[in-house]
């Protein structure tokens, strides 16, 4: 039987199921190939049958999120690309000074919700266009603050489809990683403010958006390419070695952030990984320090 007929009917009605999905446009960058398979559960119950079906099938599978720090190879993607965007995974409640909010959920929306609700530390998330599944499994961080800083608890399920609550205490984290969703699928999590006047709160949001503005460029791009090497920011190393405005078919260093590499709109991923690996090359050669891509990196060529 066809992988997805025989699917079809274990999953809700709502759950979404297709073959050879394009997925360039489901990533900020824009550059890729298509799915083999592309499932949206509708609830924990269908993601846990899919995530057994795939182990008993020995099918990959990729969780995606809002696309914004991901590279996909030209050839796509093998099994199946799963995406939380069902209304059932993005839920953001609060009580208290706590927001429970599913892996689905916009970043954006739980900054904005916080400032509705007079809670302040979760400003810098009103720029990252991601998911809350993404943020944790890369512990995403800007303006000096990092997810896993108002992480109380989390929400995960195993590959082989068994959910569970930890405490953040458990969980060991990195600079843009944490580990544990090497393997797991994050679910949600449940975030904690600070109690601050909603005025102050919108108005450090301000602040960071013009920051961002001003210092972070338009165009598609995957946010920051690399890492920052202890040594020195990546984004001022490249610049530093003129490299901005450096290309490789549509693939450009942007002039305006060292650290992003846009798409012109012609861009194939292997002009963004050949870009990628030349200024590495360059840094390293002239340099010393070895650069290491923050942006994720799947699929085949
Ligand atoms: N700089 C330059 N030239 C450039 C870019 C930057 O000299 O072309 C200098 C800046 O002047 C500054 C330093 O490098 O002194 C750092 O730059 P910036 O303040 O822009 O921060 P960043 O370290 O490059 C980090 C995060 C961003 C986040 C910003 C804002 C990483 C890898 N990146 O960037 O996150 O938006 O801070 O808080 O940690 C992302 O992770 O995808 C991302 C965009």
């Amino acid at each position: 039987m066809k992988i997805l007929d025989e699917l079809a009917p274990r999953l809700s009605p709502e759950a979404v199921l297709r073959r050879n999905e394009p997925l360039a446009k489901k990533t900020t960058l824009r550059v890729g190939g298509c799915a083999d398979y592309y499932a949206e559960p509708a609830s924990e119950a269908d993601l846990s049958f899919l995530l057994q079906f795939c182990e008993l099938k020995s099918l990959p599978f990729f969780i995606l999120g809002r696309g914004s720090n991901l590279l996909i190879r030209d050839g796509g993607v093998r099994g199946f690309v799963i995406c939380l965007g069902h209304p059932n995974f993005s839920r953001v409640e609060i009580v208290g000074e706590r927001l429970h909010c599913g892996a689905g959920a916009k970043l954006k929306i739980i900054a904005q919700e916080a400032r509705r609700m007079g809670l302040s530390g979760l400003e810098f998330l009103d720029g990252i266009p991601g998911s809350l599944g993404g943020a944790l499994r890369m512990n995403a961080g800007a303006m000096g603050g990092a997810i896993f800083d108002r992480v109380e608890s989390l929400r995960v399920m195993s590959p082989s489809g068994q959910p569970g609550e930890c405490s953040v205490a458990e969980v060991p984290v990195e600079y843009r990683s944490c580990p544990l969703f090497k393997t797991h699928i994050a679910l949600g999590a449940v975030l904690c403010g600070t109690p601050a006047p909603e005025e102050e709160i919108a108005q450090r949001m301000k602040c960071y958006s013009l920051k961002r503005w001003e210092a972070q460029p338009k165009e598609p791009s995957a946010g920051c390419t690399f890492k920052n090497p202890k040594e020195k920011a990546a984004g001022r190393l490249v610049d530093e070695l003129g490299l901005k405005g450096t290309r490789v078919g549509g693939a450009v260093v942007s002039t305006v952030h060292g650290n992003f590499i846009i798409n012109d709109g012609t861009a194939t991923a292997r002009d963004v990984l050949s870009l990628v690996d030349l200024v590495a090359k360059k840094v390293k050669a002239e340099t010393g320090i070895v650069l290491q891509t923050e942006i994720e990196i799947i699929g085949e060529d």
